[in-house]
Order: structure tokens, then sequence, then C-alpha cells
């Protein structure tokens, strides 16, 4: 591993990454890409200016031609969701931009694993692996991992214990056809619905502030990134390292929960140096089953409507 990565759209999220990652992860060469040109050269040079305390990384701008040796490929490119607006709305625009991406990264010899933030999330993590026709493995989503970082963060605050404690999570889209696992979820390995202050009305407005977490803070601040960045630093951080740890992510499915579109979709996954090792089909209630398979539909649905 040469420990290069290779960052496509210098944003808000992409470069909230990379000062994350540099700070989290001993990078031998981080290479910014972003259509507005001044901003990785600006990027590259404030950046360059943590080194001295985080270890030598060789920061610069980049074109395409130039991920050929990356083993990380992370496109954080897309127009972000205005206030109001979901994240299948963005599909026709963002769809566009990744298409104009995973073929010159190609082209440019690029071998490693593509992980992708941009939304929505699991169509376009789908459409990476379709339009670079890389093995499954290596393209991975963040999925629902910061949906399950925001589930755990409100059941902690609910149950006022550490967050440390919390084991549940949030499956299928990330977006509105999103559910968590409530029925299987563990506080401080007691079933969550063995507290006193859980009950249906509890868990469904927890479930709706979860679901809801994304808009309100873009209603507030323009825009999300620290959340979509720490995950991204986790997944890169993993595959450098190559070490096996299992988050909820956009993962293919090969027929798990009875799904039998080809796609990706929100699922525990465990991943490592090479991209995604496997996928776990938790045991999920019938309701939840249900739940899973619409969120499936309902992301077939809009793949239906994409032209590549
Ligand atoms: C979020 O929910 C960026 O979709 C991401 O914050």
């Amino acid at each position: 591993m040469s420990r290069k990565v290779f960052l496509v759209g210098d944003g808000a999220v992409g470069s909230t990454f990379a000062n994350d990652l540099l700070q989290n992860c001993n990078v031998e060469e981080l290479t910014i890409c972003d259509v507005a040109k001044e901003r990785p050269v600006g990027d590259s040079m404030d950046l360059e200016d943590i080194t001295p305390f985080m270890g030598q990384t060789n920061i610069h701008p980049g074109e395409y031609s130039d991920a050929g040796d990356a083993d990380v490929c992370v496109i954080t490119a897309g127009v972000p969701r205005k206030p109001g607006e979901t994240r299948l709305d963005l599909v026709a625009k963002n769809v566009k931009i990744l298409k104009s991406i995973v073929k010159p990264v190609v082209d440019s010899g690029f071998k490693g694993v593509f992980v992708v933030s941009a939304n929505p999330v699991d169509i376009l993590t789908t459409l990476t692996q379709k339009l670079s026709g890389f093995p499954k493995n290596r393209v991975i989503g963040t999925g629902t991992s910061l949906d399950s970082m925001r589930l755990r963060v409100e059941l902690a605050k609910k149950l006022n214990v550490p967050v440390a404690k919390v084991n549940s999570m949030v499956l299928g889209e990330h977006g509105d056809t999103s559910f968590e696992n409530f029925d299987e979820s563990l506080v401080d390995n007691k079933p969550l619905r063995d507290y006193a202050e859980i009950n249906d009305d509890v868990l469904s407005e927890i479930e709706t502030d979860v679901r809801k977490k994304g808009g309100k803070i873009i209603a507030n601040k323009g825009a999300t990134f620290y959340g979509v960045a720490m995950m991204l630093t986790q997944i890169v951080s993993a595959v450098l390292d190559n070490r096996s740890i299992c988050l909820p992510l956009s993962a293919p499915i090969n027929g798990e929960y009875g799904i039998k579109h080809d796609l990706y979709l929100g699922t525990p996954t465990v991943i490592d140096g090479n991209g995604i090792s496997h996928v776990i089909e938790i045991k999920l209630s019938k309701a939840e089953q249900e739940k899973m398979l619409n969120s499936a539909n309902k992301m077939q649905e809009v793949l239906d409507g994409v032209e590549l």
C-alpha cells in the first residue's frame, strides 16, 4: 500500500475530510482535484501547514490523470442539498458530475478503492461501480454510517448514557426510506426496548429526528460536513491501514434481505485493505425486513430512471 489518496471535490466535505484524514492517518500523498482549480491550490498550501505536527505528507492539487497510483479515490464532488431539498432531488445533477469523474479516473490507470459520499450516496455508489466496471468490493459508499452515528447520539442523550454504549443502526437508503433496527438494538448490552424511557412513540420521535437532522443542520448552517467527513476518514483509514472494521455502509447487495435488485444499500459491512470484505446480513424483524425491501425498491425505481 503506497498510502496515496486521490480526493475529488474540495468543497466543505472534501476539505474537512482532508483535514480529518491527515490528523488521523499516516498518508504519504494526498492529491486534491476540483473543477474550481484555485481551491485545491489554496487547500494544499493550508493543509501542509499542519504536517509539522501530523507527519510528512505530500499534499498537492492534481488532475484525474494523477489518480493512477492512488490506493483510494474519494468522491465528495456533487451539488449539495439546499434547505427543503431531498437527497434524491440531486440525482440528475450529481449523476452528470459523477459521469465526468469516474471515466477519467479509471482511464488514469487507477486500480484502488472508490469511496463515495456524494448524494444520493446509494445511487451514486451503485453507478460508480457500474461506470467503472470495478469489482464490487472495490466501491464503497458512506451509506447509513452517518445516520447511525446520529441515532447513537440521540439514544445516548435520551437514556443519559455514554454514546459508546449504544449499539444501534440505521439501515437501507441514506435518505427518506431509511429505518432503524430498534428490535436488535442494545444499550449497555441490554435490549433497547427494556429501558423504561423507551416506547413506540419515543422511538418514532427519535427516528424522525435522526432522518431530519441533516436537513436541520443545512437549514441552520447551510451544509453538513463534520459528520460525513469523519465517516470518510474512518473508511479510508481502515483501507490504508488494512484494518478490518464494520460499519453500516452502502455495500453491494447480492440477495441479502431477499432483495433481488443489483444495487448498493446501507447494511452492516466489513471493510479492510481490499475494500469490502463482506456484507453482514443481520436478522431483522418482519417489519424491519419490509422496510429494507421498500428502501431497495425505491432505490431501484430511481436507478431505472437514470440514463448512463
Ligand atoms: C448528511 O446527511 C451529507 O447526506 C449527508 O449530512
